[in-house]
């Protein structure tokens, strides 16, 4: 997700310097090249070497360190970044940049760029809501820097508020959201998610495997594209990605309903939900006791919901998902057709890394003009933005 991307990652001192480390993993793990910097205080804590074996580059941490310059110095350094990460960052460094010091090579290298600044503070709460460091912040943020804000919690000082270090995970979303070209701008898309429950009787209910990993990461990644995404999501243990609209629904009827009240706008709807078909014809009102050796539940037809998409007058661009155990092609072909999609997704979820429950998915995409692409083994993240890659193409010009 971050090939190609060249970050310099900052650091300066804190105990949650510990915290930089595992960010970096993540910067790395997703393809980014990542350049060190450290403050002398941020080398109490952790040392250099760490974050060297992490990045596989050299740290950089003196400013006049001809060595270092003669290879890569800190201007060559800052011209050639993609992004500029301060994780984390003391209330002196941002009191510092606020104020044009340029002491250090931190300092120094951050002034010379002309990449995007990221920064995540980590403090003490009454350093964090002093009003010298709130102007500091106001100001930078004023100048186009980018703040990650720090959480609520119980800090290294022993005092409670707002001052941790934001999850590394977090910090990871904002530097792909920071890097990521804004290609659904001024698009709204739909998306479905997660599992449909019918409910048998209070305590009982018919429902699928279905985690809702495929849609949120859809949900996240349009998202991160610019696009006002309206998530329609059945229960799910998931967190929910930042700034979307998030409606919860349990059944098919209510998916239904929750769908078609919001459709009017949207330009494009991905079902990535797994709606169950059926749904019991009657709903008992108490609990079923026990009687007979079998039992029998009466079930009915739930609406298909993308059937009904597909049938209106003008549909918006619409992407189906097929979940099968055999004859994928086939079977998400005639999906395709009948239902009156763009585009489908089909996979086979009898594959342990490909089906329910797993963060990875190997999909075949199926288009209306009878087109087709193989996706190997990827993320559910990155077969989102594959997925996202079609839409946009697929999309009337705004
Ligand atoms: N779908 C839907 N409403 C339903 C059933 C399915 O909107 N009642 C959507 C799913 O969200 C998915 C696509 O239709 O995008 C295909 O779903 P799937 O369960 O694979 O296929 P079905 O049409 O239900 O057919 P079958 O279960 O027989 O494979």
């Amino acid at each position: 997700m971050l090939k190609d991307k060249r970050i310099i990652l900052g650091v300066s001192g804190g105990i949650a310097v510990y915290k930089a480390v595992e960010l970096l993993r993540l910067l790395t793990k997703a393809g980014a090249e990542v350049h060190v910097i450290m403050t002398r205080a941020a080398q109490e804590f952790v040392t250099p070497l760490t974050f060297q074996t992490l990045s596989g580059n050299p740290v950089h941490t003196e400013l006049f360190n001809l060595i270092a310059e003669r290879e890569i110095s800190h201007i060559s350094l800052a011209d050639r970044s993609d992004l500029f990460m301060i994780v984390p960052a003391t209330a002196n460094i941002v009191g510092k940049i606020a104020a044009g010091i340029a002491d250090d090579m931190l300092t120094t290298t951050v002034m010379a760029t002309k990449s995007p600044v990221l920064i995540a503070p980590a403090m003490n709460v009454n350093m964090f809501t002093n009003p010298i460091y709130r102007e500091n912040e106001e100001r930078l943020i004023r100048f186009g820097y980018r703040f990650v804000a720090p959480v609520t919690g119980t800090l290294a000082c022993g005092w409670e508020g707002q001052g941790k270090l934001a999850p590394p995970e977090v910090i990871f979303e904002a530097a792909l959201e920071t890097l990521t070209l804004k290609d659904l701008a001024g698009r709204t898309i739909m998306v479905t998610a997660g599992p449909t429950r019918e409910e048998i009787d209070p305590v009982r209910y018919i429902s699928n495997h279905s985690s809702g990993k495929m849609g949120y990461a859809l949900a996240r990644a349009a998202t991160r594209r610019g696009a006002r995404v309206i998530l329609i999501s059945g229960p799910t243990n998931l967190a929910v990605p930042d700034g979307v609209e998030l409606l919860r629904v349990e059944s098919a009827c209510e998916m239904q309903a929750a769908v078609m009240a919001h459709v009017e706008g949207c330009q494009a709807v991905i079902k990535a939900a797994a709606v169950a078909d059926y749904r019991p014809i009657d709903r008992k009102s108490e609990k079923i006791k026990k009687k007979d050796e079998t039992a029998t539940i009466e079930l009915i037809k739930n609406p298909d919901i993308l059937a009904g998409l597909g049938a209106m007058k003008s549909p918006p661009f619409l992407v189906g998902f097929a979940a099968e155990t055999g004859m994928v092609r086939e079977y998400a072909e005639k999906k395709l057709t009948e239902k009156n999609l763009d585009m489908i997704v089909a996979n086979d979820v009898s594959q342990i890394d490909a089906g329910f429950n797993v963060d990875t998915n190997r999909a075949l995409l199926l288009f209306k003009n009878g087109s087709s692409v193989e996706c190997g083994l990827m993320s559910k993240d990155k077969l989102a933005d594959k997925i996202l890659d079609y839409i946009v193409t697929g999309l009337a010009p705004c």
